[in-house]
């Protein structure tokens, strides 16, 4: 077994192999987060020896760094289908289940990596869980009637035999986090999640809930990175 390393550098080691399946030409999905970041900083070198590819970013702040290295950017209007989105991810279980926004980006996140023929999520091995819900599952919901759609999470949760703290996630200020959409997340500490597609479905039926982080059905792979290398899951 190989020496203990720094998630730091587990991230960039999954991004570096994440950048061997972009090809010249390629319309990628930027995803958020730090190992998101990993990938774009290395496309940014790729893209400055010449290599030619187009992004859609996730968030503000992947396209700010995006603008920062030169990397061409676009939009889903302009580029409905993408080929190929990288990005990172809270949670993963062997089947490709993730959850994510803790980066607060997961309804770009969701739009864009269903907007791409193929996801691949780069992660550093811990990450890499039997069963989701140690990590809160966001869920974005707009401001108005958050008391109300709290409620609702909690009902639904409950008819799922899931229960745990609700809490509205704050930004360092102490203001209410709000989502590069305007809307607000709420972090569902339910715990270990039995069925996550029952629960994405219920979720999704609430009004006042915009998204939720599980990404169930999307990804097309992982590139998880150990001590001992990378390993490559696919679907
Ligand atoms: C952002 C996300 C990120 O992909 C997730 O939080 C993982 O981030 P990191 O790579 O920094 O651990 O979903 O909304």
């Amino acid at each position: 077994m190989g020496a203990k390393r720094d998630p730091a550098e587990l991230k960039i080691e999954a991004a570096r192999v994440a950048l061997g399946h972009v090809e010249p030409g390629m319309q990628l999905g930027l995803g958020t987060g730090s190992t998101a970041e990993a990938f774009v900083r290395l496309l940014g070198e790729r893209v400055a020896e010449g290599l030619s590819v187009i992004g859609v970013p996730t968030s503000e702040r992947t396209a700010d760094l995006a603008r920062s290295l030169h990397i061409p950017l676009t939009t889903l209007d302009d580029h409905p289908r993408l080929d190929l989105t990288i990005d990172g991810a809270d949670e993963l279980d062997d089947e490709l289940r993730l959850i994510k926004g803790g980066g607060g980006a997961l309804l770009r996140e969701k739009i864009v990596a269903t907007a791409s023929e193929r996801m691949i999520v780069v992660a550093d091995a811990s990450k890499r869980v039997k069963s989701l819900g140690a990590f809160p599952l966001p869920v974005e919901v707009v401001p108005f009637g958050l008391g109300a759609t709290m409620r609702a999470i909690e009902s639904v949760a409950g008819r799922l035999g899931l229960d745990g703290p609700l809490s509205v996630r704050q930004a360092a200020d102490g203001r209410a986090f709000l989502t590069d959409g305007g809307h607000l997340i709420v972090d569902a500490a339910f715990g270990r999640i039995p069925d996550p597609e029952a629960l994405s479905d219920s979720l999704l039926h609430i009004p006042g809930v915009v998204e939720h982080g599980l990404f169930i059905g999307i990804a097309s792979a992982a590139l998880i990175a150990d001590a001992d290398g990378v390993i490559h899951l696919a679907s």
